[in-house]
């Protein structure tokens, strides 16, 4: 049997998978965030551990024996926090979490040496580790002096398991700190930050072996000695390991509260100008780009919010044929975009309004704006380098098929849809920790499940559909610096 931990920012997930791959069962532990201030975003990293033991705690009841014969462990995890521990291993303050906006002013001045983007291949974003570390010294100087690792949240996890200070090239693509394309620790970016490699844990592989299960856990949990742990991923490579999207050219769209296009590349294609994200994956030489929307079905439930309707309602009122764009256009920057504006101050519009708009047209215009979105981030992947042929669909808001043959025919792609299973992040880490416990062939490990269905573009449309793009993309340079 192989564990797989995903430790998001509202949950543990534990997933408990056998060496055909079969999942057997899931334990979950909630986990809360805590926002003292606007823009702040934290989490007590003791937390993490409680939801773990919960998570864990769980598949003990149900599956004690399967759990019992455990031998390897994946980790995945929230990217970007910065977990801050003193020189006896002791939490210095609360992680500052991914979506934490507080260090914008310290990301902007970092950005604006140009070492960073060369050196990283990305934006400094302030959601990423570098800019944290940059406003603690301003605003916490005694936190600051005392720091000695800093740890982003699966690898402090690792640290409770293990006992190893180490993390892995995806998760470690996200601090601002990394070398993307040389896959190493950057001491001239580190000392922009005025720390050094002492302050960063040991790098490896996601497939490889990090250390071996503490003696105490693993006989707390049943487990016999010798338990391996692997290096794991970042959520989103994490998710691509799960779903397969590993090769050159596979790629995903994710329709959560946030979306992603995810793409995997056998190269270092970095594109910061597109504020694309170029991030090392977690198999060995190989990386992966992502465009990353803040809001997805994020936009639908808030239009489902004001209106009363539940999402299925609201895309149920559209009926199953794909509707001409009717010239009601919306911006889905509810709350700022990533990519490709890297505009935090952004927010969402309506243009096009007339009195014959119903509910249904308001509907209509949100999915499209959320599927001209993806088209952005499509095209970013194109300045990078990189073309896609098709791409597999996943998250809550691929169930509206309406949504998939909008987006379908956004993107001038065809869209399948995977037959039902749990292909997430947790379940990517078990595979990494197979990988790792048995030297797997990666490749032969992280296959993609079999296609249920292809959502191919509506032909009739594409010429509606590009003139309605073009128009969409004619808006955000008139609305951008009037919020
Ligand atoms: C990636 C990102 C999120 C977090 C939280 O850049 O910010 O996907 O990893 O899940």
């Amino acid at each position: 049997m192989y564990l797989g931990l995903d430790l998001g920012t509202s949950g543990v997930k534990a997933l408990l998978m056998d060496a055909g791959q079969k999942i057997i069962g899931s334990g979950h532990g909630s986990l809360d965030v805590s926002r003292p201030h606007h823009g702040w975003s934290e989490q007590d990293p003791a937390d993490w551990i409680r939801a773990t033991e919960e998570a864990v705690g769980a598949l003990k009841a149900s599956y004690p024996g399967e759990l019992a014969t455990v031998r390897g462990i994946g980790l995945s995890g929230q990217m970007h926090g910065a977990t801050l521990l003193d020189a006896g291993g002791e939490v210095l303050r609360p992680c500052i979490l991914w979506n934490d906006t507080r260090s914008f002013v310290e990301a902007a001045r970092l950005d604006a040496d140009p070492r960073f983007r060369k050196i990283t291949g990305n934006i400094v974003f302030p959601g990423f580790t570098a800019p944290k570390l940059a406003w603690v010294k301003a605003n916490e100087p005694a936190v600051f002096a005392r720091v000695a690792k800093v740890l982003l949240p699966k690898d402090y996890l690792r640290l409770w398991l293990t006992g190893e200070h180490v993390s892995e090239m995806s998760d470690a693509a996200g601090t601002s700190w990394l070398d993307v394309g040389g896959r190493r620790w950057s001491t001239e970016l580190l000392a922009a930050t005025d720390l050094d490699e002492a302050h960063m844990p040991h790098l490896v592989e996601g497939t490889e072996r990090t250390g071996d299960l503490r003696a105490d856990l693993a006989s707390n949990w049943g487990m016999s000695g010798g338990v391996t742990v692997a290096g794991g991923a970042g959520d989103n490579a994490a998710s691509a390991c799960g779903m397969g999207t590993v090769k050159p050219g596979a790629a995903f769209v994710s329709l959560g509260t946030s979306g992603v296009l995810f793409a995997a590349n056998g190269a270092y294609l970095p594109n910061p100008e597109s504020a694309v994200h170029t991030f090392c994956h977690a198999l060995p030489q190989a990386w992966h780009q992502m465009g990353v929307i803040l809001s997805a079905t994020d936009s639908l439930n808030w239009l489902s919010g004001i209106t009363g309707r539940d999402a299925a309602e609201l895309t149920r009122e559209l009926g199953g044929e794909l509707r001409a764009p009717s010239g009601v256009t919306f911006l889905p920057y509810l709350s700022g975009e990533r990519t490709p504006h890297n505009d935090a101050a952004i927010r969402g519009s309506f243009t096009g309004l007339a009195h014959a708009v119903d509910r249904a047209g308001l509907t209509q215009a949100v999915l499209e704006g959320v599927a001209f979105a993806f088209r952005d981030s499509l095209e970013a992947l194109a300045k990078a380098g990189t073309t896609l042929t098709r791409v597999t669909a996943i998250g809550g808001g691929s169930r509206s098929r309406y949504w998939l043959k909008s987006i379908a025919t956004a993107l001038g792609l065809p869209v399948d849809i995977p037959a039902d299973g749990d292909f997430g992040a947790a379940f990517g880490a078990a595979r990494l920790g197979l990988i790792a416990a048995e030297g797997a062939d990666p490749l032969e490990v992280c296959t993609p499940p079999a296609t249920a269905e292809t959502i191919e573009p509506a032909a009739a449309l594409a010429g509606a559909y590009d003139e309605a793009y073009q128009h969409y993309r004619k808006l955000y340079p008139a609305i951008r610096g009037t919020m």
